[in-house]
């Protein structure tokens, strides 16, 4: 078992590198496996969610060759197209490997992802759309799909609602397949546009259009190519704000601001600054006190549903009442339990909803009578230390920031979620000054 030790009440200060996003890496490994040519990736993050997913393509003949933050991988053919259940079912990623073991082998055996900690996570629209594309797909007992197809053929295809991982389940299928694929109410997250930027790379046809739609005409064969993965917002959003809660003064290198608008526009109205140094480093501080927000996450370009927990703990450090509502999962408070340990003051809820079935990205069939979209927190409440346990990556994230302004130790299990998506996080916030200790029992 793995834990944090955090003393809390230290002010964080100097400088980090963001690392590459996890939700990019993951992707490019996946697309690199629909040639038999050299893919290098460079900056890919070295978290154990990439570690799993090099793991499934050398457990099905793939060589990778990791060399710090860079992956050099080569995958001549596949020896087998059944991915194995236990690594598998550990990230959702994992379902995107439809295409390449469909064009190389004709068929593809891929767990159900099935739900998390977070919602019920559903692929039904990928189904849809690959079955539209010529895939026959069985969903049988045993929790795998089993999905087969001599071709894939080019088709039209309308998301009814916002999937990030299905728009790129659907790019990667489109971009060998016989013919041209139009695909309407896409996702417009940026990770996808890096994936469409290396599979461009790699010399396939795929074009953003406006209106949330994608145009694919599919190519005879790709080739392979070098990609470095730009760096991710979401660990940007955590040290933005465990350097403005400490009242600290962390300089972050490499962040990508304009993937961060909506962030960067609920930080100001909560009293925040971002400040650019001469080298392009950010600094995101608290300039007098913190005031009470109300945050609706949304599709990009708004507010993420990955923020809000590192987001909530800010807010309870404002002078007064602070509301998010979750609109992407059905099911991202379990953190609140945990910060309630602690001293925090939060409420869960349901606001009325004039629309629900437009308005929630999830299906409101996944959700209970207890469940609950959104949270009260009030404030300014000091937090004490606690003993607790991590649900999921950004909930880890969550408690951690909040052990950082605790006071005394607290205590955090779980840090295996952390490791999905986060580098070194415990060294490199010793590194600006945490006193945060790792053990392994
Ligand atoms: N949904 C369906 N059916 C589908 C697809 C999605 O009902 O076929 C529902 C989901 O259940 C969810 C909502 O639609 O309620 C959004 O799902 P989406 O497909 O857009 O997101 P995702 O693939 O589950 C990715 C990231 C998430 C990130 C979201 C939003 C990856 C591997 N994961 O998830 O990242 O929060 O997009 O941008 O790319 C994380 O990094 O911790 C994380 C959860």
């Amino acid at each position: 078992m793995k834990k944090y030790i955090i003393r809390g009440g230290n002010k964080l200060s100097g400088e980090i590198t963001i690392s590459g996003a996890k939700n990019v890496a993951l992707k490019a490994i996946v697309a690199s496996c629909l040639t038999n040519e050299e893919v290098i990736l460079e900056n890919v993050p070295r978290i154990s969610d990439v570690h799993y997913m090099i793991e499934m393509v050398r457990g099905f003949g793939g060589q990778v060759i990791q060399d710090g933050n860079t992956l050099r991988i080569t995958v001549k053919s596949i020896a087998n197209y059944r991915l194995p259940l236990e690594t598998a079912v550990k990230m959702r990623a994992s379902s995107l490997f439809f295409a390449p073991f469909i064009v190389r082998c004709k068929k593809a055996e891929i767990p159900n992802p099935g739900g998390d900690r977070i919602g019920a996570r559903r692929i039904d629209m990928h189904i849809e759309g690959l079955t539209k594309m010529g895939v026959s797909i069985v969903n049988r007992e045993d929790g795998y799909f089993y999905a087969s197809a001599n071709s894939l053929k080019g088709a039209n295809y309308t998301f009814h609602k916002n999937t990030h991982t299905g728009t790129e389940q659907m790019i990667l299928a489109a971009v060998l397949a016989e013919g041209s694929t139009v695909l309407e109410n896409c996702a417009d997250e940026p990770e996808i546009n890096e994936l469409i930027e290396l599979l461009n790379l790699m010399g396939a046809d795929v074009k953003r259009e406006e209106n949330r739609r994608i145009l694919i005409c599919g190519v005879e064969k790709l080739s392979g190519a070098r990609y470095k993965i730009k760096s991710d917002r979401n660990e940007a959003v955590t040290f933005a704000i465990a350097s403005a809660l400490t009242g600290g003064n962390v300089w972050l290198k490499e962040v990508n601001l304009e993937f961060m608008g909506a962030f960067v526009k609920e930080f100001e109205k909560a009293g925040g600054k971002v400040e650019k140094n001469e080298s392009g480093s950010l600094r995101f501080y608290i300039q007098d006190k913190v005031s009470p927000t109300e945050i609706v996450t949304k599709i990009y370009p708004g507010f993420m549903t990955d923020w809000q927990g590192p987001w909530c703990v800010l807010m309870t450090q404002a002078d007064g009442e602070s509301k998010i509502h979750e609109t992407i999962y059905e099911d991202r408070f379990q953190y609140v339990h945990e910060l309630k340990k602690m001293g925090a003051e939060i409420e869960l809820f349901n606001p009325p909803v004039d629309n629900p079935e437009d308005f929630y990205n999830f299906n409101s069939d996944d959700c209970t009578k207890d469940t609950r979209h959104a949270i009260r927190i009030k404030g300014k409440t000091d937090l004490n230390n606690a003993v607790l346990s991590m649900m999921d990556l950004r909930a880890g994230a969550t408690l951690v920031l909040a052990a950082l302004i605790a006071r005394g130790e607290t205590i955090i299990y779980g840090v295996e979620q952390i490791e999905r998506g986060y580098e070194d996080f415990d060294k490199r916030l010793k590194k600006l000054g945490a006193d945060i200790e790792y053990i392994e029992e």
